[in-house]
């Protein structure tokens, strides 16, 4: 994965420096916060003369000071969920987030809105703000004034702390207010990831988690689907492996909420649905990782342990209290995600019943996004062509057939952003579905092609278009990988 958003281009607008130009300012911040967060985590653990503790001292102190030479000053600000180096706004990488994450939750915490230091460092100056800030107790408002008297009494006078302002405290509907949208989506996207994580490991060490954070996000993501489905989709693509569990909760809640949307849904519902389709697979934590991650078929227990996770899942949504009202299409949702129209899934069923709306949305986006995914019993993962004409296989037995038609649109059978040969042998991308389900094979694509200097030139064609005869003037022949034609994709798409 590289990094999320492009830490070079300056913003029109931005006030000339005579120091560090912002991309080198970006850069060297976007390494003082991982040296912080690692330096901030050891100061916990070790005492003032650690070997390693002092060894992470040195080196946030050279990178601290490199900037005080070109800069005069060094502060670091937290405004509206992202952090700022002397008035740059530090856009963070995929490695970086982690870090930029501790930094914003422990100043949050201690209602720290930002330092800054004036005047070269030292490292005795170094830990004593570091011990200062870690002495500071949580969700005290006056904790800024008392680092600052705390450093005074220490004859520190160049470095102080700022109050965390309530007014610019993150919340869902200024972030859409930013310029970026695009940064945003993959912000929400990757903190979400991020939550789901969290709330399952808290609820496996029977502790609070912290749901309504997640509600926050959904409602993000509701905003960010009904301005523009395609930026969430688009993220859709990134298949971890890894963290299988938590990027297949975020995949298909994005995939379910672009389907309701389609469907008319309110934010209200849309949101509802959302965070139904986030905790569809929460029963899954109460089945052992050695079955989840069983490379071979599993045997007859297993598989039924298996089966009971819609219902374990209803059981687990059921106690978690900060949710407020338990929704009952939540828990009806959960439990119906892999029933099928024909109740040929799980669980059996006494009384026979329709699954509901939910389930049959969710089961969609479900089975898409599994079997689109790399896993440890099937390392090559279908393509979103075989994906869908296995599922439109099943559509009279498995699948709602007009949900899985709106869902087929919504994705297409080359889904944007596709590489593709064409049977004029041009090499095109995939930009936009057609709106036509019948001429789902005909998408409109950006054709790119090298002129006689070797410049690369693009023109945007309609396959639907017809050719002589009858015919199409282009059609898809397959698709191709990137990666093999050294085509940055997502340069098409910025
Ligand atoms: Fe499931
Ligand atoms: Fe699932």
């Amino acid at each position: 994965m590289g990094t999320v958003a492009s830490s070079t281009d300056a913003k029109e607008g931005t006030p000339l420096r005579l120091g560090m130009s912002n991309t080198d300012l970006s850069e060297i911040g976007n390494s003082l916060v991982k040296k912080l967060h690692v330096m901030m985590r050891v100061s916990q653990i070790y005492d003032a003369n650690n070997v390693t503790f002092r060894r992470f001292m040195h080196e946030n102190l050279e990178t601290m000071n490199t900037v005080m030479e070109k800069e005069e000053k060094l502060s670091l600000k937290m405004l509206k969920g992202d952090i700022f180096l002397n008035d740059q706004r530090l856009r963070y990488s995929v490695e970086g987030f982690t870090s930029f994450k501790y930094l914003i939750t422990q100043w949050k915490k201690k209602r720290i809105g930002g330092v800054t230091f004036k005047g070269v460092l030292d490292e005795r100056m170094l830990r004593e703000f570091l011990y200062a800030m870690n002495s500071l107790p949580d969700g005290r408002n006056e904790n800024a004034a008392n680092f600052s008297e705390r450093m005074a009494s220490h004859k520190i006078h160049s470095i102080e702390a700022v109050p965390l302002d309530e007014i610019e405290d993150e919340d869902s509907e200024s972030i859409l207010q930013k310029d970026d949208q695009k940064a945003v989506a993959k912000r929400v996207f990757f903190e979400t990831v991020g939550t789901i994580k969290d709330v399952i490991t808290q609820i496996k060490q029977k502790q609070y988690p912290d749901v309504r954070k997640l509600k926050r996000l959904v409602q993000t993501a509701v905003r960010l689907v009904m301005q523009d489905e395609s930026m969430l989709l688009g993220l859709t693509t990134i298949k971890n492996y890894d963290e299988y569990t938590f990027n297949h909760s975020v995949n298909v809640a994005i995939y379910s909420m672009a389907i309701g949307r389609r469907l008319g849904f309110s934010k209200k519902a849309l949101t509802e649905l959302g965070i139904t389709a986030m905790l569809h697979d929460l029963g899954k934590l109460k089945v052992p990782r050695e079955v989840l991650n069983k490379p071979d078929k599993l045997d007859k227990a297993e598989w039924d342990l298996m089966k009971k996770h819609p219902l374990m899942g209803v059981e687990v949504v059921l106690n978690l209290k900060q949710l407020g009202e338990i929704n009952p299409r939540t828990v009806i949702g959960i439990f119906d995600h892999h029933l099928k129209t024909d109740l040929s899934g799980y669980p059996k069923l006494f009384r026979k019943k329709e699954p509901s709306l939910f389930g049959r949305i969710i089961q969609i986006a479900d089975v898409y996004d599994a079997m689109t995914t790399p896993r440890v019993y099937r390392k090559k993962p279908y393509s979103s062509g075989e994906a869908l004409a296995i599922m439109l296989n099943d559509r009279e037995t498995a699948f709602d057939p007009v949900l899985l038609k709106i869902f087929i649109g919504l994705v297409g059978i080359f889904p944007v952003g596709s590489l593709v040969l064409l049977d004029t042998k041009e090499i095109a991308i995939t930009y936009k579905a057609n709106s036509d389900p019948e001429l789902l094979d005909r998408p409109q694509v950006i054709v790119i092609h090298r002129d006689g200097t070797g410049e690369v030139k693009k023109s945007f064609v309609d396959l639907s278009e017809p050719g002589g005869s009858g015919a199409y003037k282009r059609s898809i022949v397959k698709t191709l990988d990137p990666n093999k034609y050294h085509i940055n994709i997502v340069k098409y798409f910025i």
